[in-house]
């Protein structure tokens, strides 16, 4: 196999040094590592190397809406916005919620080589809310991870046996925290922006309703319990409360809560339509507060790819959902490191170690060093552009981020020594 060498990186962001990688591991870091043997050099310029970034939130949408995403080119997504691994929900057509459905994302992500696409389980069949799956036999499919992701499992009966067989199985159990009944019809924020739009709203207790009665079975029946896209300053309350408690509870939080508000919805634009909604100010400082101090582990895209005939159209109507995959590392990289709140090895861990330890990911989420797996970001950290939607490679385009320029960008991608996505040189 080649060896291909980066000159001039910093790994998180610190000092410069050359890396050697070998048979799709990282074969020597330092600053007189010897590159001239190498069959391809790489100038790193200076640019930041972190650990392949893991997402533990996307829709890739196959099988059953190709025409908005596939896992292929979901993947050409994941690796351009720097991702090595990322977890498909299991909301797709048929729903995620037999083994063979899981082998089948697992091994055509595999055979497409871009990026490690770990198929999510539902936890209830069709997504129904009803009956469980099998979730034992499909831990065994590659399957590390169940939620029933676009909708929450309300009934508590069912939420119940799911932890218990979770805690069983030893698997991760993600909760859509919704209750659905105070949600109907609503399409924003209940707040006053929902109120001058006119537009039905979504209160923030029905996500905390839910997050605080998953906290409690979790604290009396173990399951480990993970929380999607936290987006209030409530639910971050809660969490504090949980974690005081050395709870097993674990909780994402979006790019998008952490960047934009409610007051984007004054354009009526459909792609700012989200579930759960764009909050208030006051709720983007606390999961700002959160991701630092570690109430909230990880940042996950919810990565939600729509065709343009579900987003161009009146806002009520409009899918909720926006596009996260090419875009989240800048949103991250703005937000903290050049609002000086934290460095880069905040980054490494939010966005790649914590998820790759949740998930239990041997290979991802690893410190550059030698002997260990070479899936690698590389980052120019000052490399303005500008958002636009028919650049991205995902398939679909509703991205809420148009127009809008960010300073991060990815250079290079690399799974286990395979080079999975370059940019151009200028
Ligand atoms: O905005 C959302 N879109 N939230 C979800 O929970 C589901 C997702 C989707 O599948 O489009
Ligand atoms: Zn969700
Ligand atoms: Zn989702």
């Amino acid at each position: 196999m080649s060896v291909i060498a980066l000159t001039n990186v910093r790994p998180y962001g610190e000092s410069t040094v050359n890396v050697l990688i070998k048979d799709g591991q990282i074969a020597s870091v330092g600053e007189d590592v010897d590159t001239s043997k190498a069959d391809e050099v790489l100038d790193g310029q200076g640019w930041v190397l972190l650990p392949g970034l893991v997402d533990m939130h996307v829709h890739l949408r196959e099988p059953g809406r190709e025409d908005t995403e596939t896992i292929a080119t979901g993947s050409d997504a994941a690796a351009k916005g720097g991702f090595t691994a990322v977890f498909t929900m299991a909301n797709t057509r048929p729903v995620i919620d037999q083994p063979f459905l899981a082998e089948a994302v697992w091994n055509k992500g595999q055979s497409y080589g871009k990026c490690d696409v770990y198929p999510v389980g539902s936890i209830t069949q069709g997504l129904e809310g009803k009956q469980l799956t099998e979730m034992g036999l499909m831990s065994k499919s590659h399957v590390r991870m169940f939620s029933d992701d676009g909708k929450c499992v309300n009934d508590p009966q069912i939420m119940r046996r799911a932890i218990e067989y979770a805690k069983a199985y030893d698997v991760l159990l993600a909760q859509h925290a919704e209750d659905h009944r105070l949600t109907e019809d609503a399409s924003a924020h209940e707040g006053p922006m929902a109120a001058k739009l006119g537009l039905r709203g979504w209160p923030r207790v029905a996500e905390e309703s839910i997050v605080a009665r998953d906290m409690i079975m979790s604290r009396d029946y173990g399951g480990r319990l993970h929380v999607c896209h936290a987006s209030t300053e409530g639910t971050v309350q809660l969490l504090r409360l949980a974690k005081q408690h050395s709870s097993k509870i674990t909780a994402e939080v979006t790019p998008h809560h952490l960047l934009l508000t409610d007051e984007k919805l004054e354009t009526f634009n459909g792609n700012f339509r989200v579930n759960p909604p764009l909050r208030e100010h006051r709720d983007t400082i606390a999961l700002r507060d959160a991701l630092l101090n570690g109430i909230i582990d990880v940042v996950a895209t919810d990565h939600a790819p729509h065709g343009s005939e579900e987003k161009c159209v009146e806002f009520e109507h409009a899918k909720p959902g926006m596009l996260g995959l090419e875009t989240s590392l800048a949103i991250i990289a703005r937000v903290f490191v050049e609002a000086g709140l934290a460095d880069w090895r905040f980054v490494a861990k939010v966005m790649s170690e914590r998820p790759a330890e949740i998930l239990r990911l041997e290979d991802q989420g690893r410190p550059i060093t030698a002997g260990e797996p070479a899936n690698l970001t590389l980052v120019d950290p000052n490399s303005p552009w500008t958002v636009e939607p028919e650049e991205l490679a995902s398939k679909a385009s509703n991205t809420p981020y148009e127009g809008m320029q960010f300073n991060a960008q990815v250079k290079m991608t690399m799974l286990r020594g395979a080079i999975t996505y370059q940019a151009d040189n200028e």
